[in-house]
């Protein structure tokens, strides 16, 4: 068999040219890393969850009129995404108080804010990821005013949605990251919500106790990463739950 493309490869991610022009593949890691990589490891069934968390949200997304670049799973660790370009962005949209937000203004952990906050850091991890302004975007050409727009708009859907979904499952949705895409159809360009969504990318507080359900556990060393991502998919009807002794199987 030919062998694949490999078009890049991220720290929890490898991207692979798709089957169709157009089209890419997305491999998911067993890769931890925090701290822009200083904490590493690999957790074995990671990139299986993840792959089917994000499938998850991304299928709820694309149900309710919400772009996004996936298209399918093909497999236990892999999902057939439109290829699109990213915006050097991170947008994280905040419900509650937490992570950098929390160290840089001195709130309290756990303060739930007055309205979602939406903030943007440059893709760069030589930099470390920073946090920019809206001045910044435009002055340096990353995006326009129609996109930033545009991008809020996304970002705030994205958050209704998935607020109301964990909310569901008596899970808190404190504050989440995602990235955004271009994608060219003829002469037109249409922004979609791209990469992934998983508890890697989230911060997920059990809405009872205030368990960490999130990439926190890792930053934190707080237990099991796939334990608590295993919880996330369970609650969420991704896995099912498992009636005896025995875990459900994530390695491929
Ligand atoms: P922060 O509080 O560390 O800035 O993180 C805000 C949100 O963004 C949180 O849900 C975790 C997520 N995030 C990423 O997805 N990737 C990253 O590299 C970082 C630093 C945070």
């Amino acid at each position: 068999m030919a062998r694949r493309k490999k078009i890049y490869e991220g720290k929890a991610k490898i991207l692979y040219e798709g089957p169709e022009p157009g089209t890419i593949v997305q491999y998911f890691k067993d890769d931890a890393t925090a701290f822009n990589a200083q904490k590493k490891d690999v957790i074995e069934g990671k990139g299986v969850l993840n792959n089917r968390l994000s499938e998850f949200f991304m299928t709820g997304l694309n149900n309710i009129g919400v772009p996004t670049h996936f298209l399918r799973r093909l497999n236990m660790r892999e999902q057939l995404c439109r290829s699109c370009e990213i915006i050097p962005l991170e947008v994280i949209v905040r419900n509650v108080a937490a992570g950098s937000l929390s160290k840089r203004l001195g709130i309290e952990e756990g303060t739930q804010l007055p309205r979602p906050i939406v903030e943007y850091c440059f893709k760069n991890d030589e930099l470390g990821d920073p946090l920019v302004t809206e001045e910044h975007i435009a002055a340096f050409g990353w995006a326009s005013q129609q996109d930033m727009d545009d991008i809020v708009h996304l970002a705030l859907r994205v958050n209704d949605f998935l607020s109301g979904v964990m909310m569901a499952v008596g899970i808190k949705l404190v504050d989440f990251k995602i990235e955004i895409g271009r994608v060219y159809e003829g002469d037109f360009q249409r922004l979609v919500v791209a990469d992934e969504i998983s508890p890697d990318s989230c911060r997920l507080w059990d809405i009872e106790t205030g368990k960490h359900l999130d990439k926190d556990v890792f930053r934190r060393d707080l237990g099991s990463l796939t334990d608590a991502y295993t919880e996330v998919a369970q609650r969420l009807g991704v896995l099912p739950r498992s009636t005896g002794a025995t875990k459900p199987t994530l390695i491929n």
